[in-house]
């Protein structure tokens, strides 16, 4: 890979953290054959839980010293930082986790604690960036039409650092073109979660049966890219660069639909983390019913921030709006035998991760098991 004089001399930095970021991102760059670097307009570093990255990870972040170059947000952490004791958080936890916040802190990114933080810092068409979040980079590359490919979490910190990430992939046009069109029926987020293990990392060209709201290719494009590899998909007539390329020959059909499933001790909706339109909706389908079970809502702590009133309204109901974390990346779900989820994304993660055994229902009926 070609480096400028000024990045070769970075890789020779008397800045230990500053060498080992350019020494990641050529390593990245030779895998993957780019050509040269190129400068990205922000990063969003995952691997934040505590209950991810354990001891090794901490003690690797702890050794980071450097400046960013470029605005860096995080991902989720493990716990609520106001209300994690009302989680079944532990002390030993909480200490371990604020020790990973106090390394992002110190190096200055900013504490946004969410994996949708296109709602708080929405990056522009054609922007490149350095994203580490799967269900984010879909939702960057597919519904804004920004450039990032499917960083991890050290990739991620060390494009902040050096405000660069190698040229390849998803930064490249001809790349985004579509390979196979796939007709969608049904759930999106259940449809994402059976196409996705099918399609790994094709990039396809949906067509809808209906008209789709964004918070619905939110969910689908998580699906996708948790129980598969996709990184960008077009929607004809709705996404940026749908008309961009050439309509793929092969063809594909999905139905999303799953049934049955256990009896929910635990309700959950915010896989990715609900917008604020996603709160409203939940809010009219309570339609001031108040919860009979425990049922959480994971957003961005900015997100209740600026909706004070609705956020109030929906706790008034008894439903527990929690901030800076979510249903798969903290401890606290474990506890639970059955939880519910209208995501993709945590239909194939909870039991992994939190080893409880899932059921799957659209926001509706996930509102509707919470108060009955
Ligand atoms: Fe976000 Fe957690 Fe789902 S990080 S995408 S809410 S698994």
């Amino acid at each position: 890979m070609y480096l400028t004089k000024d990045e070769e001399r970075l890789l020779e930095s008397e800045n230990e953290t500053v060498r080992k970021c350019m020494e990641i991102l050529v390593a990245e760059g030779e895998a993957n054959e780019a050509k040269r670097l190129i400068e990205v307009k922000s990063a969003h570093i995952s691997g934040v839980s505590y209950d991810n990255i354990g001891d090794g990870g901490l003690e690797w972040l702890e050794n980071l010293d450097a400046e960013l170059k470029v605005p860096a947000t995080l991902n989720p952490a493990g716990m609520d930082l106001e209300r994690w004791r009302e989680m079944g958080i532990d002390e030993e936890f909480y200490e371990k986790q604020m020790r990973v916040l106090k390394v992002f802190e110190r190096l200055g990114v900013k504490m946004t604690l969410t994996c949708t933080p296109y709602y708080l810092l929405k990056p522009e068409f054609g922007d490149h960036l350095a994203w580490a979040e799967s269900s984010a980079i879909v939702y960057a590359n597919s519904i804004i039409g920004a450039r990032t490919n499917r960083e991890s979490g050290p990739s991620a910190i060390a494009a902040a650092i050096i405000g660069k990430i190698p040229y390849y992939g998803m930064h490249i046009k001809e790349n985004r073109a579509p390979t196979i069109v796939v007709k969608v029926r049904g759930d999106l987020a259940a449809a994402g979660y059976e196409a996705g293990k099918v399609l790994r990392d094709e990039v396809p060209y949906f067509i809808f049966d209906r008209s789709v709201p964004e918070e619905e290719l939110k969910l689908l494009g998580a699906a996708l890219a948790a129980t598969g590899n996709t990184v960008m998909f077009h929607a004809e007539g709705i996404t940026p660069e749908w008309k961009d390329f050439d309509v793929p020959e092969e063809k594909m059909e999905v139905e999303g639909r799953i049934e049955g499933g256990c009896e929910p001790d635990l309700v959950t909706v915010g896989c990715p983390h609900a917008s604020p339109k996603e709160l409203e909706t939940i809010l009219s389908l309570l339609r001031g019913r108040k919860v009979k079970r425990e049922f959480w809502v994971f957003t961005a702590r900015e997100v209740v921030r600026k909706n004070q009133d609705l956020v109030k309204k929906l706790e008034e109901l008894g439903v527990k709006v929690f901030s800076d974390t979510c249903m798969v990346v903290s401890p606290a779900t474990s506890k639970f035998e059955c939880v519910m989820v209208n995501s993709g994304k945590a239909l194939h993660y909870l039991p992994k991760n939190r080893k409880v055994n899932v059921r799957f229902g659209d926001l509706k009926s996930c509102v509707e098991t919470a108060v009955s």
